[in-house]
């Protein structure tokens, strides 16, 4: 449970979205061996091309985005948390992958576990370590 979030949402939105955020703390503890078997995915990839005809996929990116956030939704079902992360060594991951990056893109490296106090963070993210605010919908949908 999620103490004093500031997501409010301007019409009736589902709290597994209003729930998930992404901290920076997270505790040492291990994760239990079954929520491990379901939390597999730890880089984000996509393959460029469709398997069979070896055409590009246009959407590749788009799947790896929803594939993205069902991790992260059904980790705040287990009561675990995420955070998404573009900065990492993309060479290395793939060497650790064992894939040609050159056909299968790696989008995110994602952080699963359970949460951490923020004393341990550093100064500068103590502060930011709850949910972050949202764009009122008005900012962003145009209605044609
Ligand atoms: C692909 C991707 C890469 C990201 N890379 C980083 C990163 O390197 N470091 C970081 O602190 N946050 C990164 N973020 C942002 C956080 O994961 C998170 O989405 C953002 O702080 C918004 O917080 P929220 O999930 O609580 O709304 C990334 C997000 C995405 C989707």
């Amino acid at each position: 449970m999620i103490m004093n979030n500031p997501r409010t949402t301007e019409h009736p939105v589902d709290s597994m979205f209003t729930d998930r955020w992404s901290p920076r703390s997270f505790l040492q503890d291990p994760i239990p061996p079954e929520q491990i078997a379901i939390l597999l995915l730890i880089y984000v990839t996509s393959t460029l091309r469709f398997r069979r005809s070896g055409e590009i996929n246009r959407w590749h990116g788009f799947d790896a985005g929803a594939a993205w956030m069902s991790l992260a939704l059904q980790a705040r079902r287990l009561g675990l948390y995420s955070h998404a992360m573009g900065g990492f060594d993309r060479r290395k991951a793939a060497e650790l992958l064992n894939i040609d990056d050159r056909e299968i893109q790696i989008h995110a490296a994602v952080a699963v576990g359970r949460r951490g106090d923020a004393g341990q963070l550093p100064e500068a993210l103590q502060s930011r370590e709850q949910p972050n605010t949202r764009m009122p919908v008005s900012d962003f949908i145009v209605l044609i």
